[in-house]
């Protein structure tokens, strides 16, 4: 499963990044707006941190403003993804960029009947949103598995991002059941090395080898 990293602040991209296992960044409007930089200098600076797939949204809602919106993007860097929004104006987008070897990814899909289009539309990615299903009495899981099968069905090739996880858990429903890709919150990601009983077995560890070593130093020195 590849892991991307869901926010536009550099500090979290560039301390994911360190750990070595980062393969992409996904950003949305909202995540943008917090940082208060300029749109554009901002995706050339993370694409310049991170070498895989940076999906930079539209804000456009026609499709062929969205694809104007997209030339500007795709210009910034080679890794720049187009993320478009689950709407009829989106797929035909879709269709336009895909046909010309852009890579989208297509964002809010809350059926699986859009997942179904945006593989046909040639999209690259398409990301189910868990979190935001569950919040309103939904089974996000239950969307992925429904993609899942879908796609395998018909050997449609679009990778299912995993989105919208809000903790470790959804991470491993996610991956039992085979998505390609989950964009995590930098707070998850730093949950995912965590257990108290490997902090406990450390320490344990730890303690026992001061304790022995004394011994050791003076079996060594006769
Ligand atoms: C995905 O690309 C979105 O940016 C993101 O996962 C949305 O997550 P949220 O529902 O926690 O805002």
């Amino acid at each position: 499963m590849q892991l991307y990293i869901d926010t536009a602040n550099l500090a979290e991209i560039r301390r994911a990044a360190e750990m070595g296992v980062l393969d992409g960044v996904t950003t949305n409007p909202s995540l943008m707006a917090r940082e208060n930089a300029d749109f554009h200098d901002h995706i050339r600076e993370i694409c310049r941190i991170v070498p895989g797939p940076v999906s930079a949204e539209v804000v456009a809602t026609e499709s062929d403003a969205m694809l104007a919106e997209a030339e500007d993007l795709v210009r910034l860097a080679p890794n720049v993804v187009i993320k478009l929004p689950c709407t009829v104006d989106g797929i035909r987008a879709c269709r336009a960029l895909s046909d010309r070897g852009v890579r989208v990814n297509m964002t809010l899909c809350f059926q699986p009947l859009q997942a179904l289009l945006a593989a046909k539309a040639g999209a690259f990615l398409i990301s189910p949103f868990i979190g935001r299903l569950d919040d309103v009495g939904e089974d996000g899981m239950q969307l992925i598995q429904q993609i899942r099968q879908i796609y395998d069905n018909y050997g449609l090739e679009t990778k299912i991002l995993a989105a919208s996880i809000r903790h470790p858990q959804h991470l491993v429903q996610a991956a039992l059941i085979g998505a390609d890709v989950a964009t995590v919150p930098f707070g998850v990601i730093a949950q995912m090395m965590k257990h108290p009983l490997t902090d406990l077995g450390l320490e344990r560890f730890l303690a026992d080898w001061a304790k022995a070593r004394p011994r050791s130093a003076a079996t060594a020195a006769t």
